[in-house]
């Protein structure tokens, strides 16, 4: 267990019902549930080692180089989660974390989401906590609210959960990789440009300042009971437009904050229109656009329309490249190639 180096790959999720807004931002619990497809690590991963230590006399985090700062809130819940595993296992050895995201740059992916999901897995396996895949999606949730669906691989429900203590919201799969394989994600690169309001400070913008919100949770619930039977019978049409409708509706609680938070750029617009003209040609939704918390598009499909819809967008002005990624089967795996050799 201790100075043992273990390694894990875990990847980021796509929402087609989002989560925007805490009522809870210490341990991210949110108002709504959401609903997520785990995206191929085979494409886009993070890549974390881990080492506890008694050599060490301070945990220390290094992302993609940098060292982080405990200090700074936005990394807070990645060293809350370590210290929460210590304290499970009765230990007091501090820990050296080196990850690595293989994301584009600027992919406008939740780094946060696979980072988190991925360091919780290899926290339950470095201190053999023998946590169950609940437990797991409730730890990465501390570290970033997208976190708690990473655990798992296939289409991913989080549910609110209504609790103080967090310990009824968590996530679990409700489809699997093999019941609909031909679901993928276009993903459109726009920008590269860092977002001007983090999520963590949005969530708490949004659900305290914009009076739309105040329906919002009951849109996402009903939009999530809709998406789980689309997804049962495998009706992309109407799953594209329930996609489609919790992304509007996301912005626009974003927008209808005060002062307001945009996150769409012109080039996310055209993307909208161009998608309804596909739909509206087909006679039927073939695709669906979803927007996080940046301009970056993200076009869910199936695999038979992916090139006539990249063939129809490639041209919109303001794109810098263009990404296929299937369904993962699975949330977070370990691996042997670690990034920790002395330390
Ligand atoms: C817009 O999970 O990044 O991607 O909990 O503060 O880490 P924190 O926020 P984060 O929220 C981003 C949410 C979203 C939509 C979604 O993935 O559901």
């Amino acid at each position: 267990m201790l100075d043992k180096i273990y390694t894990a790959i875990g990847s980021p999720n796509i929402a087609f019902v989002k989560y925007w807004g805490t009522r809870n931002e210490k341990i991210n619990l949110p108002f709504n549930s959401s609903l997520s497809m785990t995206l191929d690590k085979g494409v886009i991963s993070t890549k974390t080692s881990i080492v506890f230590s008694k050599k060490f006399d301070k945990d220390k985090i290094i992302v993609d180089g940098n060292e982080l700062n405990l200090e700074e809130p936005k990394n807070k819940g990645r060293f809350d989660i370590i210290e929460e595993a210590r304290k499970k296992a009765n230990i007091d050895a501090k820990a050296l974390v080196v990850s690595h995201n293989n994301f584009p740059k600027g992919s406008g992916l939740a780094s946060s989401a696979s980072a988190g999901a991925t360091l919780a897995f290899l926290l339950n396996k470095a201190l053999e906590l023998n946590m169950n895949e609940r437990e797991l999606s409730i730890m990465a949730r501390k570290f970033s609210g997208s976190a708690c669906r990473g655990i798992y691989g296939g289409i991913v429900l989080w549910h609110r959960g209504m609790s103080d203590d967090g310990t009824d919201s968590y996530s679990e799969q409700v489809l699997k990789k093999e019941e609909w394989s031909d679901l993928i994600d276009i993903i459109v690169l726009i920008s590269e440009q860092e977002k001007k309001v983090s999520s963590k400070e949005g969530h708490v913008h949004t659900a305290t300042t914009s009076e739309l919100f105040r329906i919002r949770p009951e849109v996402a619930e009903r939009h999530v009971e809709r998406a789980l039977d689309y997804l049962k019978n495998k009706d992309f049409h109407n799953l594209a437009e329930i996609i489609m409708r919790d992304s509007n509706s996301m912005h626009a609680v974003m927008l209808d904050s005060y002062p307001p938070i945009f996150y769409l750029n012109e080039t996310s617009k055209e993307i909208i229109y161009r998608i309804n003209q596909i739909n509206e040609e087909n006679k039927e939704n073939i695709a669906a656009y979803t927007f996080d918390a940046g301009p970056n598009a993200n076009i869910i499909t199936l695999k038979k329309y992916k090139d006539e819809i990249i063939e129809k967008i490639r041209d919109i002005q303001g794109i810098k490249d263009i990404i296929v990624v299937e369904m993962d089967q699975s949330g977070p795996i370990l691996s042997n190639d670690h990034l920790i050799n002395d330390y």
